[in-house]
């Protein structure tokens, strides 16, 4: 069974969830590596019920909102893994089991990795403090705090969780040491180590006999010939060492974000989907060379009435939007090694007359065909557009590449040729349904 990875490839928010749980239809485990609540994966389950997992119906009009659970755990037959290269905030990850079991009308199979990180109560405190909520315009969870706490060897881990008394000797260690060093916080004044404690505690009951060795798990898996998918949280533009630092998050993001956050190594990955709008958005701050701050911008990213426009699912901000960015889809192909890309949203595309696609930038008068590795240098960057015909047909009922109108035909074929990838899933609407497998 080969493993499957599927990774974001531009900056956030391309549609993993439908295409994680798309490909995890006959999957025995789906794998989350990287991130924690700042992923918003959302899932719209249709009626059709095929593979060997079939499919379950939500009581909420059958859209799943993941943000810690991989996607691929909404299908009965596979079991969700949150990797050690996760950071876990436990009441999320109540709240987020006990909704699925609603859902599944069963208990989750869900198994959480003993050395994943926790967000406790003062990380989210912390990015108010030390200012990256406000220059970096993070989603406000508490991630760049949990990671550095993991780095600097003083993060509590999900292990920690089993043994009360150490949990709450650390924590008090924790916020002892911040109080010192924040000494005029009144958010963090107010924390109480004992009561933290044992509210994480209680919330952690729903799930402290899933803490267990995911390594040793998914080897075992391996070794059965079990299906494995890996969800990536972010994507390759926010990844800590790839992506537009600073304005990136503090994981891992890409195909590697696997080796290190789920300790699965890169050769047991035989197929690598990159997951790519078919045009760019971005929330937060950094650069981003081709987003379009006039009309198109506006028409891309939509109004907000119709439940994929363009507005985040974890924080509800508008997504800053523009055309395609073929120079950073390249990059994130070579970093990744995506031997195939799932191209999403191209039913937006319809009616729009012209489209434009970057295939290089301009740099002082220089043609650059790399993506910089600076982002002042990227900020300065002008997109060099190709432009291609849209098309006027609706393609939301398109179920076939054969009956895609030609120029949206003509659309992919330049993307798979630039990028030398070929796209084998086109996504056309929200649904489960409104897919078109190329392959
Ligand atoms: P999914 O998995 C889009 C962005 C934030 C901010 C930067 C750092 O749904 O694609 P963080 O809170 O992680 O420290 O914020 O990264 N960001 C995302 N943007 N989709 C995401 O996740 C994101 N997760 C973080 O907006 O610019
Ligand atoms: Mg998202």
């Amino acid at each position: 069974m080969p493993a499957i990875a599927v990774l974001g490839a531009q900056w956030g928010d391309e549609g993993k969830g439908k295409i994680s749980h798309l490909v995890s239809e006959n999957a025995d485990y789906s794998v989350r590596f990287n991130g924690g609540t700042n992923a918003g994966h959302t899932v719209f389950v249709g009626n059709s019920a095929n593979g060997k997992n079939g499919h379950e119906k939500s009581k909420n009009g059958n859209e799943f909102k993941f943000h810690l659970i991989p996607s691929g755990a909404l299908h009965p037959g596979c079991a969700g893994v949150l990797g050690n290269g996760m950071v876990l905030e436990p009441f999320s990850l109540a709240k987020e089991i006990k909704e699925l079991e609603d859902a599944l009308g069963k208990d989750a199979k869900i198994f959480i990795s003993e050395r994943a990180h926790l967000i406790l109560p003062y990380h989210p405190i912390l990015e108010g403090i030390e200012g990256s909520k406000s220059e970096l315009d993070t989603t406000a969870k508490g991630i760049g705090p949990a990671y550095q706490d993991k780095v600097a060897r003083r993060g509590l881990r999900a292990v920690d969780l089993l043994n009360p008394t150490q949990f709450l000797a650390k924590l008090q260690r924790n916020l002892d040491q911040l109080k010192g060093l924040y000494p005029h916080s009144k958010p963090l004044a107010d924390l109480d180590a004992q009561k933290i404690a044992r509210e994480i505690l209680t919330a952690s009951e729903r799930f402290r006999d899933k803490i267990t060795n995911t390594t040793a798990l998914l080897h075992k898996a391996l070794k059965a010939d079990q299906q494995l998918v890996f969800e990536g949280a972010q994507a390759c533009l926010l990844d800590i060492d790839f992506g537009t630092y600073p304005y990136v998050t503090s994981s891992h993001a890409t195909i590697g974000g696997i080796g290190v956050g789920a300790g699965v190594p890169p050769n047991r990955i035989q197929r690598v989907i990159g997951v790519a709008k078919a045009f760019t958005s971005r929330v937060g701050s950094g650069p981003f060379p081709t987003e379009d701050l006039g009309e198109m911008g506006q028409r891309l990213r939509g109004t907000g009435a119709n439940p994929w426009d363009e507005f985040g699912t974890t924080t509800g901000r508008p997504r800053r939007c523009g055309w395609l960015d073929l120079v950073a889809l390249k990059y994130a192909a070579d970093i990744n090694g995506f031997t195939e890309l799932a191209l999403v949203k191209l039913d937006i595309l319809s009616e729009l007359g012209e489209l434009k696609v970057a295939t290089a930038y301009e740099l002082d008068g220089e043609i650059l065909d790399y993506f910089p590795s600076h982002c002042d240098v990227l900020a300065r960057c002008k997109p060099v557009y190709e432009t291609l015909p849209s098309w006027s047909e609706s393609l939301r009922d398109c179920r076939s590449l054969s009956k895609l109108p030609k120029n949206a035909k003509n659309y992919v074929k330049f993307i798979e040729q630039v990028l030398d990838v070929p796209v084998t899933i086109l996504s056309v609407g929200r649904a489960f349904e409104e897919t078109i497998s190329a392959r």
